[in-house]
């Protein structure tokens, strides 16, 4: 007595099945991947930057907006402040920042040579300077705080002396040291 059995599909068959299926599946995963990236872009605005600024890093220190008197803290007509710094090997300028509580600051960071780590400890600023262009960031900070800032770029041999003072002061304190002075910072301690 024989056991009837299924007759094998053809070959042919088989083969576009499997297709199909990876077809599928590959598809589903494309979509994924343009979903994630749309939700990320759309709800966390975590696009590509859609603009790039440049700066000439071999006159940054004698034309434009980062010439040394306009480094530091200023206040915005809209009530902002944006803080203008420039990393070179092996130090930042300012040295000391100083910055309000509960207020909108723009960071724009520059280097002067070769690139530098940018990042404001216990704080999502974290920046790469890459010589030739602009880097920025906004934030806010909620209370009065004193971090530190160190390069994280290795940079040269001086890197790990490479850091600067953040200081967080009161909004009310910043904004009376902003109509003494045109640019604020603070020595470092
Ligand atoms: Cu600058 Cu490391």
């Amino acid at each position: 007595m024989t056991v009837a059995s299924q007759p094998e599909p053809p070959a042919e068959d088989a083969a576009e099945r499997v297709e199909r299926r990876w077809a599928v599946v590959s598809t589903s995963i494309i979509g994924l991947l343009v979903f994630l990236a749309a939700f990320a872009g759309v709800h966390q605005a975590t696009m590509p930057q859609s603009r790039v600024e440049t700066v000439d890093p071999r006159t940054l220190h004698v034309a434009g907006e980062f010439i040394e008197t306009n480094l530091g803290s200023a206040v915005e007509p809209d009530g902002s402040v944006t803080v203008r710094v420039v990393g070179q090997q092996y130090s930042f300028t300012p040295q000391c920042i100083v910055v309000p509580t509960h207020t909108l600051i723009t960071f724009r960071a520059a280097s002067a040579d070769v690139v530098h780590g940018f990042l404001i400890q216990n704080t999502n600023v974290n920046l790469m300077l890459v010589p030739g262009y602009v880097s920025t960031i906004s934030t806010r900070f909620a209370s009065p705080v004193e971090s530190v800032m160190p390069c994280h770029e290795y940079c040269g041999s001086g890197h790990q002396a490479m850091w600067a003072h953040v200081r967080v002061i009161d909004k009310t304190e910043f904004m009376r040291l902003a109509k003494e002075q045109r640019r604020v910072s603070c020595v470092a301690p």
